[in-house]
């Protein structure tokens, strides 16, 4: 990526990664990512805040080489995971003046990922500030978004706000600004929804914290830089609140379709009664925007056969990843077809006890559903849009 000013003698100095096809060998990218590091140039000092994905750091050194910069003083880790921190080796060997500022918790990690050697880190507190000459830099200490090492970076003089993960989008565009919130919008709630969400009683502690600052640039660790923040703080706001919608999403898998039938009965059932419903088919989906909607689903029915005793294992991965992801959901059902036996809908209660919900009364069936079966359908479809009527959703 083309080194580009924010503003004077601020620099974006990351990569682009426009192939990139997963992360964290789980997450879709389907648009790609950027790793955004950043130079600031003070009249005494200069930092670069963050690095890149250690793939790129040839690039990513010559984006420094370029940037005209002779020295730089000290690199900001604002968290140590390696798709930000993992060109520091690279760095720290190239740039053998510079030091490493970072919060207590990130020294420790860098130190077990990529030994560096305590003497070339220097550990600052929550509210500390560095001066640069005519910039200052304070750092916020704000751990769990996303591992307990995080930290944001406000730059004073120019109110821009560093917050590496947060804000960020899994977007590989050449545009600095966000010039196209209608994708980036998208792409930004994909990555809250998978990144973030476990974390979001923290994320939404922070909004308020940073409301107490004035800025008007964010620069996050991926995608675009905001130069309109309050896009990105309404929509935060909304993400991380209590907030659910009136909106049901069902997980599911059938191998020989019994189950379909029963998802495909309540689908109608619930659009009939007004309420909004997603099904997802676990054999095709892409998890990211299941992921997405667990955001404003106020109700998840998860619909499983009966396999070797238990739930089909694509369901019991969706259960699990449910339970991590910490979703805002009021109300769990499980639907879904046995053949003989097993305790398919325990486990998977036991796998969803986490999750703070009410259990709605299981419609789990033998065989293909009979008509009686779809009479129950009809009963926990009832029952939905009265619960969703109580949250005043509905
Ligand atoms: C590989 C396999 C394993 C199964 N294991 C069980 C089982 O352990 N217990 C059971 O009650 N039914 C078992 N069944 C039967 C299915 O649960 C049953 O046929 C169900 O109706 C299938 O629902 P579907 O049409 O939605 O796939 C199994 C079926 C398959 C194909």
């Amino acid at each position: 990526m083309a080194v580009r000013e924010i503003c004077k003698n601020v620099y974006s100095v990351g990569v682009i990664d426009w192939d990139r096809q997963i992360f964290d060998e789980l997450l879709p990218l389907p648009e790609g990512t950027t790793y955004n590091a950043y130079l600031v140039v003070g009249s005494e000092k200069t930092v670069l805040i963050d690095s890149v994905d250690p793939e790129f750091e040839e690039e990513f050194i010559t984006n420094l080489a370029r940037s005209n910069v002779s020295k730089i003083d000290y690199v900001i880790v604002n968290h140590a995971e390696q798709d930000h921190s993992g060109s520091l080796p690279v760095f720290l060997e190239l740039f053998p003046g510079s030091k490493i500022i970072t919060s207590e918790k990130c020294k420790d990690l860098l130190a077990s990922f990529h030994n560096i050697p305590d003497s070339r880190m220097i550990v600052v507190g929550d509210g500390e500030t560095l001066s640069l000459g005519d910039k200052t830099l304070e750092f916020l200490i704000t751990p769990w978004v996303h591992w307990p090492d995080t930290m944001i970076t406000y730059l004073k003089e120019d109110g821009i706000m560093f917050t590496c993960d947060l804000f960020g989008a899994h977007y590989a565009t050449g545009s600095l600004f966000v010039d196209d919130r209608i994708s980036h919008y998208i792409l930004a709630k994909r990555y809250f929804a998978e990144i973030l969400m476990p974390f979001r009683h923290k994320v939404a502690e922070y909004l308020d914290r940073l409301s107490g600052y004035e800025f008007g640039i964010i620069a996050p660790s991926h995608g675009p830089v905001y130069n309109d923040k309050e896009y990105i703080l309404d929509a935060y706001r909304d993400w991380s609140s209590d907030n659910v919608k009136n909106r049901v999403i069902i997980p599911y898998i059938s191998m020989h379709g019994s189950t379909r039938k029963m998802v495909m009965y309540l689908t109608e059932s619930l659009i009939s009664k007004g309420v909004s419903v997603r099904p997802y088919d676990l054999g095709k989906v892409d998890t990211g925007l299941l992921a997405m909607d667990l955001i404003d689903a106020a109700t998840i029915i998860i619909a499983t056969p009966t396999v070797l005793f238990g739930p089909h294992p694509k369901v019991a991965n969706l259960a699990f990843l449910s339970s991590i992801l910490k979703p805002k959901a009021k109300l769990l059902g499980i639907i879904g077809s046995y053949g003989w036996g097993g305790k398919t809908v325990k486990d998977l209660e036991d796998m969803v006890h986490k999750l703070n919900v009410e259990i709605l009364e299981p419609v789990y069936i033998k065989g293909a559903p009979a008509e009686k079966d779809f009479e129950a359908l009809d009963r926990l479809s009832d029952e939905i849009l009265n619960k969703h009527r109580e949250y005043k959703i509905i």
